[in-house]
């Protein structure tokens, strides 16, 4: 299953976000208006051929495994507000060229498996796939980040053909299990979403630390017990 965080682009809104651009500067000409609306389409594309890979892969795995690693997908292509955001907090000229070599999340995709061997299974064999390049790795599942984040990101490079030949196209892809996906979503709540008093926050922040811990060891033993259930003869087998 793949849920669409947002919908498709939607030229018109482009078009008028684009052109009254709200951050200080005059609004873009056609002309750019027009090369960034192609380049959102591009990453559009290189996020529906990962997402593409990511779906075949996990029903040959049921095929193959009667076991489905992944739970469900999410996917997103950043907001025109996000980007032009993200570069101004960079410093960087609000040009397409500055998003192609900077920003490596215009596309996202979100893949929440059931366990956390699925996680590295899936992100293995996409990396093996032979058409696609890994850019950037980093495991925040061996080493998690100091308030108890967990989960795998991988910037792909993936080839989208227009044209003028293919464009080589980066999509970051966030692995996590169920477990570290429910405790990522309220501590994104906490930290983005919530005008707490500061000692509220540290007391969340701790407690959420330590329901990463938590987590972590409930997962480690459903994991244990997978493995033994896919390990064991089927019924009816032995
Ligand atoms: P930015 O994209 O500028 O943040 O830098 P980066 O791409 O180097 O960051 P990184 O790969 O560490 O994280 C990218 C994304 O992972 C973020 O946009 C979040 O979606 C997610 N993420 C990273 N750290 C945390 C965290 O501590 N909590 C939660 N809930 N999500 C996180
Ligand atoms: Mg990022």
């Amino acid at each position: 299953m793949i849920l669409d965080r947002r919908s498709r682009i939607n030229t018109k809104e482009l078009q008028i976000r684009l052109k009254n651009n709200n951050f200080g500067e005059k609004g873009f000409s056609s002309k750019q208006v027009a090369a960034f609306i192609n380049q959102m389409q591009v990453y559009e594309g290189a996020m529906y051929e990962i997402s593409t890979k990511l779906e075949i892969l996990d029903s040959e795995f049921s095929m193959r495994f009667s076991h489905n690693p992944i739970h469900h997908m999410e996917r997103r292509l950043k907001s025109v507000d996000s980007i032009l955001g993200k570069l101004k907090h960079k410093n960087l000229p609000l040009t397409i060229d500055a998003i192609k070599d900077n920003l490596f999340d215009v596309a996202g995709i979100r893949v929440i498996c059931n366990y956390r061997d699925d996680v590295y299974s899936v992100a293995n064999y996409l990396s093996a796939q032979s058409d696609i390049q890994v850019l950037r790795v980093k495991d925040y599942i061996k080493n998690p980040k100091q308030n108890g984040y967990r989960s795998l990101h991988v910037i792909y490079a993936v080839p989208v053909f227009l044209s003028s030949g293919p464009h080589y196209t980066p999509v970051e892809v966030q692995l996590r299990t169920i477990a570290m996906d429910y405790w990522a979503s309220l501590e994104h709540a906490l930290r983005y979403k919530t005008d707490l008093p500061d000692a509220k926050l540290a007391e969340h922040s701790q407690t959420l630390l330590d329901c990463a811990r938590s987590l972590q060891n409930i997962e480690t033993q459903m994991q244990n017990i997978h493995r033994d259930i896919n390990n064991a003869p089927r019924v009816g087998e032995a």
